[in-house]
């Protein structure tokens, strides 16, 4: 993997990359001031080339400038936008893809280091990321980067949490972006266990179907029925000594979603191994929040099934037994995830009482609908808890967007012989999924939040920090919201 290295200077770097940022109005973009480096007469030499050039400035563009004989031998201007975390983040993406076949590149950075640094770090990092499943030989990728700061020791911290968080949403879109083939409930919650062995402090659970029946998890086994890989529920727990406040996260972990006998056609079903993208996020974060030490108690649920097609398989219009008692009528099998999130609620509601409730979860088509490929649907009815996670999500380069959870739609969820019906054809689909899930939440109605994150989960491109595939979207996010609580 590629080494980050903070330095004071370097001794003439084969190749130096320097931020770029927009001028004025119709100016040509100009050098960033740095730090460190360069020399006056390399500043010169940048600064020339720019007036020439047809350079923006945005965040990720790139050129090189040869110096032959020179050392630098290669000048490498790098965009950097605004300076602040979000660009530096794109940047780093774009610059790891560029520096492929390099061994070595050595970067100045510009603008508030610690916010500079995280950015560039996490997007080089990420920027790099490959999943490949062959027996090929590796892609040449970027062995190193030389960070040029002034105050290597100041910023040691902040590269650490830089690269944990980068290394966590890297594990979620390992296990987001493994073929179904191998990942089952059981393979995940291994994965799980393997992630946490040898970590005292991280206490796991994994209930298997039997126990799940003598529980009453009457979702997560209807859903997990049809597979002949059972259900499990991972429960992972970071307890840290003195830790005042108690956070429940809960992501949905469908492994494949066939639809079931509400069988999905075949553009709609040809992603679904990434059904399971918000146990990936909800667990990543919490060994992240392990590993980051932070004084915030973090018990994680993880509801697995593999929503299959067979003869054991549940059945439009079959009555559910949630945990807790609530039954729900579902008329669409292919509507599994809001069934598997109510036990794994209702049993955080009842059994573990935290101060605050969030889950996350690839729940409907209908959250791309109603805001495009970037931003996940975020619903609370408590606005201090809506706000921090929307700002902790954006300040890690992850997008949201508030949705109201209206109880105009409620009479939709209304059954003639359950408490609930699971699945109305009616209704925003986002809004009523999130409507069906607050039923489960019971006196932490107020202090929960649901994120809908079916869109930003994958991305179609590659782009800035984004590698086509899983984009382990949440993990930053939330490593950053539970980082200021405590
Ligand atoms: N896993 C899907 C939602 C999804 C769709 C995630 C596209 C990622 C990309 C979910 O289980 C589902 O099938 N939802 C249905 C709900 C409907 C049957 C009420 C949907 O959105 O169509
Ligand atoms: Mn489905
Ligand atoms: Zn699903």
């Amino acid at each position: 993997m590629l080494a980050i290295r903070l330095v004071r200077g370097s001794s003439e770097p084969a190749a130096l990359v320097l931020p770029v940022r927009p001028g004025g109005p119709d100016a040509p973009a100009e050098l960033a001031p740095t730090a460190v480096a360069p020399d006056d007469d390399v500043r010169a030499e940048a600064t020339a080339v720019l007036a020439a050039s047809r350079l923006t400035g945005t965040a990720g563009e790139l050129r090189e400038h040869l110096r032959p004989g020179g050392r630098p031998a290669r000048l490498w201007l790098l965009g950097v936008g605004d300076g602040g975390e979000r660009d530096w983040r794109t940047a780093g993406g774009a610059l790891a893809r560029a520096g492929r076949d390099e061994t070595q590149i050595t970067i100045a950075l510009s603008g508030e280091a610690t916010a500079a640094l995280r950015g560039l770090a996490e997007g080089l990092l990420l920027g790099a990321y490959r999943f490949r499943l062959t027996e090929a030989g590796e892609r040449p990728a970027l062995a190193e980067a030389q960070i040029l700061t002034a105050d290597p020791d100041a910023l040691a911290g902040t590269l650490a949490t830089a690269r944990t968080t980068a290394e966590m949403t890297m594990l979620a879109r390992d296990l987001t972006n493994m073929p179904a083939s191998t990942k089952n409930p059981r393979w995940l919650a291994d994965q799980v266990a393997q992630a946490a062995s040898g970590r005292a402090d991280l206490h796991l659970r994994v209930r298997e179907p039997q126990e799940l029946a003598a529980e009453g998890f009457g979702g997560l086994l209807a859903v997990g029925g049809g597979s002949a890989q059972g259900p499990r529920l991972v429960e992972l727990d970071w307890r840290p000594a003195g830790a005042r406040t108690h956070v429940v996260l809960v992501g949905k972990g469908i492994t494949f979603d066939t639809g079931g006998i509400s069988i999905k056609p075949v553009p709609a079903m040809k992603l679904m191994r990434k059904d399971m993208g918000g146990a990936a996020a909800v667990l990543a974060a919490t060994l992240g929040a392990a590993e980051l030490r932070l004084p915030v108690r973090v018990t994680t649920l993880a509801p697995l099934a593999e929503n299959a097609v067979s003869g054991s398989a549940f059945r439009p219009g079959d009555i559910i037994r949630h945990y807790g008692g609530l039954t729900s009528e579902s008329t669409n099998t292919d509507a599994e995830g809001r069934l598997v999130l109510a036990d794994a609620l209702a049993y955080a509601v009842r059994e573990l009482k935290p101060d605050l409730l969030v889950d996350l979860a690839t729940l409907t088509g209908a959250n791309a609908v109603a805001l495009g490929k970037r931003h996940a649907a975020l619903y609370s009815e408590n606005d201090t808890l809506a706000d921090d996670l929307l700002d902790a999500i954006s300040a890690a380069g992850e997008r949201a967007w508030r949705l109201p959870l209206a109880d105009d739609y409620l009479e939709y969820l209304g059954s003639d012989i359950a408490d609930l019906h699971s699945s109305p054809a009616r209704g925003a689909g986002s809004v009523v999924a999130a409507l069906f899930l607050r039923e489960f939440t019971g006196d932490l109605r107020d202090r929960w939040a649901h994120l809908d994150m079916s869109a930003p989960s994958w991305s179609d491109d590659t782009n800035g920090e984004l590698v086509k595939g899983a984009t382990g979207w949440g993990v930053r996010g939330l490593l950053r919201w539970l980082a200021t609580l405590g």
